[in-house]
């Protein structure tokens, strides 16, 4: 695909080409993946952060937020409901904190989950820029995942978006040190911020390209009042119509240039639609992260504003995507890792290199 052809996917408005755009993704999906959605629970361990993104509600300067860290045995005890429930995989994501304290506590709490589980969860990390060495343990203890987003691939939009300390060359040193460290590693980006074009959107999906991604985890900007970017936005309708657009078409668009690899709807789109979740899996991705942190600390951990989960149970949750995934005929694949197929294939790249799905029955 070229440049040309890949903006014109994402400049996609018109109600029917945007119908159209949707259904090649999907078939896109189906013919790579098959109709199934790959479920991690998601755990917001720690909304401490000692970084000041320009756009995110958790920033350091923001006081107006509680700050919390949750216990490693309360996170042992979510991860073995998890488990129980068949959550096949988890995402323990935080603020960005590097200290060796922290590294001991994501450390101590890995190896507590993978012996509370018997090793079968997937787990996922999404914890900031680390060292090699922080990252080299964390893998040791039982992750298998990394989700570093790059927020742009433009180095200058990046300086836009982020105070003078924070380095883009850093994040890239970090996911390459992650690939050499043998996680799937996933990236992404804000889609939709203030200043960003469609050409900047088709040069990020060719970083995802170079970068070889096993997964890419991205979502639709949306402005928080507590935040340099956000504090001047008016967040109108069609502010709100747009950012929706653009989202779902950045998902296509990948689904359709890189194939195989493990795509997330966004739970920020559900933020801008209420079927948003639903429409990102019909425009391509294929995994959801229900929220499974305890109900009290939810609203402190408002990356954006209109986080719609903040009273949502963790049962609740894991029922409504039953329900949704049958409405659209897929099938929910609990009890299994849904580990990227790209990772696989590039392990064993034969023409039936098709990742098996490790089950947790299978072990
Ligand atoms: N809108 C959308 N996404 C955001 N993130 C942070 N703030 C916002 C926002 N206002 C995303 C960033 C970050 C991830 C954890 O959340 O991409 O990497
Ligand atoms: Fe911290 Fe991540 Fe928010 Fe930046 S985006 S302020 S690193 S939580």
């Amino acid at each position: 695909m070229t440049d040309t052809e890949l903006k014109e996917l994402l400049s996609t408005c018109d109600p029917a080409a945007q119908q159209e755009l949707r259904a090649r993704a999907y078939l896109c999906k189906l013919k790579f993946i098959g109709p199934k959605i790959s479920v991690r629970g998601l755990i917001e361990i720690s909304n401490i952060c000692s970084k000041n993104c320009f756009y995110c509600g958790i920033r350091r300067a923001n006081t107006h937020v509680k700050r919390y860290r949750i216990t490693q045995e309360r996170i042992v005890e979510i991860a073995r409901w998890a488990y129980e429930k068949e959550f096949g995989s988890l995402v323990i994501q935080s603020g960005e904190i590097q200290s060796a304290g922290f590294a001991d506590y994501i450390e101590n709490t890995l190896k507590s989950i993978t012996a509370a589980t018997e090793g079968k969860l997937g787990i996922t990390i999404s914890c900031g820029e680390q060292t090699p060495q922080v990252y080299e343990r964390w893998r040791k203890a039982g992750a298998s995942r990394y989700l570093l987003r790059i927020e742009s691939s433009s180095p200058e939009l990046y300086h836009q978006l982020h105070p003078a300390d924070h380095d883009f060359n850093t994040r890239l040193a970090c996911l390459k040190s992650l690939r050499e460290l043998d996680y799937q590693v996933g990236s992404g980006v804000m889609i939709g911020f203030p200043g960003q074009t469609l050409d900047n959107l088709v040069r990020d999906l060719r970083f995802f390209e170079e970068l070889d991604l096993d997964m890419i985890g991205m979502g639709p900007y949306i402005p928080h009042s507590e935040t340099p970017l956000g504090a001047n936005l008016k967040f109108t309708q069609d502010y709100r119509l747009h950012q929706l657009e653009i989202g779902l078409n950045m998902i296509s668009a990948a689904r359709l240039l890189l194939k195989d690899i493990n795509i997330a709807a966004a739970t920020a789109l559900d933020t801008l639609d209420e079927h948003g979740r639903i429409l990102g899996l019909l425009s391509g991705a294929n995994v959801v992260m229900p929220n499974i942190t305890d109900t009290q600390f939810r609203e402190n951990y408002q990356l954006y504003e209109g986080k719609t989960t903040l009273h949502e149970s963790s049962g609740n949750s894991r029922d409504k995507l039953i329900h949704q995934a049958a409405a659209i005929g897929e099938e929910v694949l609990w009890g299994t890792r849904g580990d990227s197929q790209h990772y696989a294939a590039r392990h064993c790249p034969t023409p039936t290199a098709e990742s098996k799905p490790s089950t947790l029955a299978e072990g």
